[in-house]
């Protein structure tokens, strides 16, 4: 935040950012404010709750975040600060490259968040659909000495892991959902073979079920039951059951 704020104040010394941005008549003010701290304050109409004041409960949608009536009922877009910065850079390639002169991975980078058992964690930008397996070599150094790869998490902590095998998958958008995970936000996770599933799993359940904002039943229980689930399969304290259409109309486990 305190980066942040001097960012700002860099800019608006320099005329960037202010009255009348290098003499253009073009005003742009830019406030940086401290969220609530919680996970769920980054879902879009959650953030405006929390910037008005109130806990970051999601609003009921329709209306979507491009909308009329927005923060403190005034016209409010709300975009990811990667979507902002790469808005400049968008105008002047558009301004530059002919279009028909470069394919469209040549044209698409994105910004991946790197960690996990890798010799070089980081934020790195690559062309956007570079396969996990370049990422990782390329970019990231390869996995820590003597680490195995066992399998990566593509977009976040919610889309489905992929397995070693299926590393050369490429990272965009349409390919990740066509094979059911997601490229979500970027943030890919490397494990390597000392990790124990159940217990990767578990703990992500764990941070789900802190972090849901409570609103609904469904993942305000949901969640923190499936979380103890979880810590009793690491316990190894679970035991396996059979879910047929007789228990379910009985509406318990046999
Ligand atoms: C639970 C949840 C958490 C989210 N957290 C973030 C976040 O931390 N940052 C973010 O930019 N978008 C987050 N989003 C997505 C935003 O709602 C929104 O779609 C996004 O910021 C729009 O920006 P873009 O169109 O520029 O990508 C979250 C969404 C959900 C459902
Ligand atoms: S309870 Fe869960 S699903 Fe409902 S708004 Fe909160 S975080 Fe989202």
């Amino acid at each position: 935040m305190a980066r942040l704020q001097q960012a700002i104040d860099e800019a608006q010394e320099a005329g960037y950012v202010g009255k009348n941005i290098l003499g253009s008549g073009f005003d742009l003010e830019i406030h940086a404010v401290f969220g609530a701290g919680a996970y769920i304050c980054g879902e879009e109409t959650a953030l405006l709750e929390s910037l008005e004041g109130r806990k970051g409960y999601p609003r009921l949608k329709p209306p979507f975040r491009r909308t009329p009536a927005g923060l403190f009922k005034q016209p409010t877009a709300v975009n990811n600060v990667e979507t902002l910065a790469n808005m400049p850079v968008i105008v002047n390639i558009a301004r530059r490259v002919q279009p028909h002169r470069a394919g469209p991975e040549e044209r698409r980078t994105r910004l991946y968040a790197v960690s996990g058992h890798v010799k070089k964690p980081g934020v790195y930008e690559a062309p956007m659909g570079i396969s996990f397996k370049a990422l990782l070599d390329e970019y990231c150094g390869g996995m820590r000495d003597g680490a195995t790869l066992k399998g990566i998490i593509p977009g976040g902590a919610s889309s489905a892991v992929m397995t070693a095998a299926e590393a050369d998958w490429a990272s965009d958008f349409d390919t990740l959902k066509a094979k059911k995970t997601m490229a979500g936000s970027g943030a890919v996770v490397y494990l390597d073979q000392s990790v124990n599933m159940a217990h990767a799993l578990a703990n992500l359940m764990k941070f789900f079920a802190h972090e849901s904002c409570g609103q609904c039943t469904p993942c305000r229980e949901g969640t923190a039951w499936l979380s103890r689930l979880l810590d009793k399969i690491v316990a190894v304290k679970a035991r396996s059951k059979t879910w047929t259409t007789s228990t379910r109309s009985r509406g318990r486990w046999r």
